[in-house]
């Protein structure tokens, strides 16, 4: 068996890697969407917390109106206050399954650890009293009255028709109009079964001649009252959404599993002789999340959210699909519309003729078999499913499945996740500012993350992505309330309760509207939620394009100004710290663009900064860093840099600190450089052009240009190999928290828009990978941030591991404002000079703020660096060797 699937696996796996590695020069790159932001778990603010003594909280059920909260766990139920589920008043009723339970359980050969538990998985309302609850009772389903007011069990009943025996078993189920439904795999032998369990006379799919569901995994249901106002006297229906074992022939042979819905009606009572307590409105079809051009077919359905329109045929429903592969991730999102579902049900049938399916072209018979009791029923006498003639009911159950596929609205995915398991989702609707209401979608990983991603003109945004769990554990389940502006995420290890949107986040009016969230609007001063906020009309949003609005720009303008001294020769390394995941940073000399890179002048643009290789006097000026975002220009950083010429040596063999001039080591504000307050548009689009360069030098510079980016493109690929082997080594499996999205990457390339797709993108070090390293400083890495300088020449390092480091020379004594922060008596084992003339820096931030200090401690670790390089210039022993 595992043999067997062991090759196709592999070319599967196969096609699907060539086909992701093409994307990025297809036309959808768009398609692979990076959050905005990263907030960590550090990060997050006005979250309330809930760990019980027990562990598996999966189900929910949100009493909004009276403001209660039931959770369902392994072996015990929670009733918690809805304003905070921290607080003390939550009760707890625990539903233990007996020791002799447990023990059979075992006997049965089911694992003592996970599954001899009660796992607590329906949950819901049944009168104004009473709630009803069903747990897996150790393989042994039980079900249970709960009494609200008391928070107790009423009474107990055997739940083998209603619950599935397996905790892992998907599952759905509701009560409506006192009538329960559920679907899931049932009994020891986990038969799949779509039932309506009470009242009498229950309901069931039919086995025969063929099964109706084949192994099917249920994630979701929906009940639509299609009645209300129907013209054709329409009955109430209930849809079941699950991925079942596959018969049909499909393109994409390798897949064994398909994604499908299932209808019924609400006033099915099964037929009279032919399919006797057996649903006789029983239809499904087939639900399609592919990208037809990559032939790539998402077949598995993880959640489902359906969104009821004001007219009941405007409802949609977001899909969360994956892969059936365990060990490759992808997640994509599609949107379908109840009417095209609507649709593939009145339309042909399928048939197995063979043992192949394919499209029924016989006669139909009259009334049209799966339908619903309607007025034409009505018209031939026909007042309920009892009343349906032998043939129709003969066919409903030999054509059970439709033949036109449910394609998603638009044709395709609204969003892709190339390395990422979506596990559970949900929807809210927010109306904007501009009146437009916006479908936010909140997804749960496997990983404990949640993004909260926005729907615009059919494109979906990540807003942010959040970790909400320190321990890697999937998403169970996700409830959103409306009145207490939550939503309440459970996971294996506890629960927790999360604002539905924290705009106090965004620093900056242009950060605000850069995150697109219809939750936040700027009030001139701070990022507030529009909810809260009484007078909307000076409110600034935009969640159309994220990027009108902001005028105002002394109040985003350089924040820092710094002065940068240093000696011709030197790199100098200019630090540009940039939040958004989407941003691009964009430097300015002196008003002018500088490219990514400019081999001439020996520039070098990374994520984090500007590097400059070598400086030469002609590059003092005023440097000023951008952070690019939807095309608006925002200030972050500026400096100026004074190249001084380098003094005879003589005057330096003896190293005089007190010699070099005193704003060496002083960060200085820049009154200058102080934005004037002038023209927006002045500062929003500078002039572009490339900085101009000597004739004379042409043909030299030229072949100096070719040899560099030679050595540079071997030496990055050797770095990147190099760093890459040391990550798997150090790292491999025992990352948690590793920044998702590198942004701390040197770029060799021009810079692109696109950060994850550049060649050199180098992984980031975690802090959990820090206590491996030799030398690290415990003073630097308490912030869980270090920073570490590794050559890219080629000549000394062939391709292999980097030589140790010879032992540096101390550098001379330095002034005493140098020690100011007590750092540097562990510099010198933090910095490893290499001989070649590019460097490497590594930044590890946990949070999405850097902290002063970390600014402070990585200035003084650059003038060091650019001293040291000068010193070297004097004494170049080193070099030499
Ligand atoms: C329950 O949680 C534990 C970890 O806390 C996990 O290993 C196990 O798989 C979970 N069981 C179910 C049924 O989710
Ligand atoms: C929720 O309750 C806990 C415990 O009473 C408290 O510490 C926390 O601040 C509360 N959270 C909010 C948002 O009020
Ligand atoms: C909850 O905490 C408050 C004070 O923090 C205390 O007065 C109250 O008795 C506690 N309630 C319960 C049920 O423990
Ligand atoms: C599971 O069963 C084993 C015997 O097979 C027993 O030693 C162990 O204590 C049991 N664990 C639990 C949690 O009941
Ligand atoms: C709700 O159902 C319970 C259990 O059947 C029953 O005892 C109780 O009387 C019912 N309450 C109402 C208000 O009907
Ligand atoms: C049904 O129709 C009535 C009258 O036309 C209207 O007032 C009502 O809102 C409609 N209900 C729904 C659910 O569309
Ligand atoms: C269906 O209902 C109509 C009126 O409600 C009645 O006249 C007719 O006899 C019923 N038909 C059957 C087969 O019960
Ligand atoms: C613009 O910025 C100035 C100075 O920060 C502030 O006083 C003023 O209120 C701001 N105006 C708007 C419309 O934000
Ligand atoms: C809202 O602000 C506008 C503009 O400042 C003002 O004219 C209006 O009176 C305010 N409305 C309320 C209800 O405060």
């Amino acid at each position: 068996m595992r043999r067997a699937k062991h090759p196709i696996c592999m070319v599967v796996l196969g096609s699907l890697v060539s086909v992701i590695w093409g994307w990025p020069f297809g036309p959808h790159l768009d398609m692979d969407v990076t959050p905005r932001t990263t907030v960590h778990i550090s990060g997050l603010l006005g979250c309330n917390r809930f760990r019980g003594a027990v562990v598996n909280y999966s189900s929910m059920l949100l009493e909004d109106g009276l403001g209660f909260l039931y959770v369902g766990a392994r072996e015990a139920i929670y009733k918690m206050d809805a304003t905070n589920i921290s607080h003390n008043s939550t009760l707890s009723l625990e539903w233990v399954a007996s020791a002799e339970q447990k023990r059979q359980c075992l006997s049965k050969g089911k694992n003592n650890q996970t599954e001899c538990y009660n796992h607590v998985r329906f949950l819901d309302r049944y009168n104004d009293t009473h709630l009803y609850t069903c747990g897996t009772h150790a393989f042994r389903p039980r079900c249970a009255y709960i009494d609200v007011a008391q928070f107790t069990f009423a009474r107990f009943e055997e739940g083998k028709e209603k619950c599935p025996y397996d905790p892992t078993k998907g599952y759905t189920g509701f009560i409506i109009d006192g009538e329960m439904y559920s679907a899931s795999q049932y009994e020891f032998r986990s038969i799949a079964d779509i039932r309506r369990n009470f009242p009498f006379p229950n309901l069931r799919t039919d086995d025969s001649p063929s099964r109706w569901l084949l192994e099917a995994d249920f994630v979701g249901s929906a009940f639509l009252r299609e009645s209300v106002n129907s013209s054709i006297g329409d009955d109430d229906k209930l849809y079941f959404f699950f991925t079942e074992r596959n018969v049909e022939p499909t393109a994409y042979s390798s897949q064994t599993r398909v994604a499908r819905v299932a209808r019924v009606c609400k006033g099915d009572i099964g037929g009279q002789r032919t399919l006797q307590r057996k649903w006789t409105s029983f239809l499904k079809a087939r639900l399609v999340c592919s990208i037809p051009e990559y032939e790539l077919q998402l077949n598995v359905l993880r959640s489902i959210h359906v969104i009821e329109g004001a007219d009941v045929q405007d409802t949609i429903f977001y899909g969360v699909f994956g892969l059936e592969w365990r060990n490759v991730k992808m997640s994509a999102v599609c949107q379908y519309s109840i009417r095209d579902v609507q649709t593939a049900f009145d339309g042909p049938y399928m048939e197995l003729q063979d043992s192949k399916w394919r499209e029924y072209t016989g006669k139909v018979p009259d009334p049209r078999p799966g339908s619903c009791i309607t007025d034409q029923h009505r018209a031939l006498l026909i007042n309920s499913s009892r009343d349906l003639p032998d043939n129709v009911l003969n066919f409903a159950r030999r054509y059970p499945l439709m033949a036109i596929q449910i394609q998603p609205v638009g044709g395709r995915p609204l969003l892709l996740q190339r390395s990422l398991d979506y596990t559970k989702m949900t929807v809210h609707q927010v109306t904007g500012l501009d009146g437009h209401v916006y479908d936010m979608l909140f997804i749960g990983t496997d990983d404990g993350w949640l993004h909260r991603a926005v729907k615009i003109r059919g494109r979906m945004h990540i807003i942010e992505e959040i970790q909400l769990f320190r321990e890697k554990q999937p998403i169970n389940n996700l409830v959103i309330s409306q009145k207490q502006e939550s939503i309440y995420v459970s996971a294996n290890s506890g629960l927790v309760q999360v604002p539905l949107s924290s705009c106090e986040r965004y620093t900056s009016c242009y950060d605000c509207v850069f995150a697109r969230d219809p939750l936040c609007a700027w009030d001139g001063r701070l990022c507030v939620e529009i909810s809260s906020y009484p007078n909307r009309s000076r409110l600034i949003q935009d969640v159309q394009m994220g990027s009108r609005g902001c005028t105002n720009i002394t109040s985003d303008g350089f924040v820092t100004h710094h002065t940068r001294v240093v000696m011709a020769g030197d790199d100098v390394l200019l630090q540009c710290e940039i939040h958004s995941n989407l941003a691009s940073p964009r430097w300015t000399l002196n008003g002018q663009q500088l490219q990514g890179y400019a081999v001439d002048f020996g520039f070098r643009t990374g994520n984090d900064g500007l590097l400059i290789i070598g400086a030469q006097i002609q590059q003092s000026g005023h440097y000023r860093c951008y952070a690019v975002e939807n095309n608006v220009w925002v200030p972050v950083r500026s400096y100026v840099v004074r190249v001084q010429p380098v003094s005879p040596p003589s005057s330096h063999t003896s190293p005089n600190p007190t010699a070099l001039p005193e704003s060496f080591f002083t960060t200085a504000t820049a009154p200058t450089l102080s934005p004037s307050g002038g023209p927006v548009e002045q500062l929003l689009s500078p002039p572009p052009a490339p900085l101009p360069s000597g004739p004379e030098f042409q043909t030299f510079r030229h072949m100096e240009a070719m040899y560099i980016s030679l050595v540079a493109v071997l030496g990055g690929l050797c770095l990147v190999l190099t760093v890459v082997l040391l990550y798997v080594s150090f790292c491999a499996r025992s990352v948690p928290n590793v920044r998702k999205y590198s942004r701390q990457e040197f770029s060799v390339t021009m810079a692109t828009e696109r950060k994850r797709s550049s060649h050199f993108e180098l992984k980031t070090v975690s802090s959990h990978c820090n206590g491996r390293i030799e030398g690290r400083s415990r003073a630097m890495s308490q912030d869980g941030e270090f920073l570490q300088i590794i050559s890219a020449d080629v000549q000394s390092s062939p391709c292999k591991d980097p030589p140790p480091a010879p032992p540096l020379p101390m550098p001379p004594p330095l002034p005493s404002t140098e020690y100011a922060n007590g750092l540097s008596a562990t510099l010198p084992s933090m910095l490893r000079k290499m001989n070649g003339n590019s460097y490497m820096l590594l930044t590890q931030t946990d949070s999405g703020m850097t902290s002063p200090l970390y600014h402070s401690f990585t200035e003084e670790l650059n003038k060091i660096l650019e001293k040291r390089k000068h010193t070297q210039d004097i004494q170049p022993d080193e070099s030499s060797v």
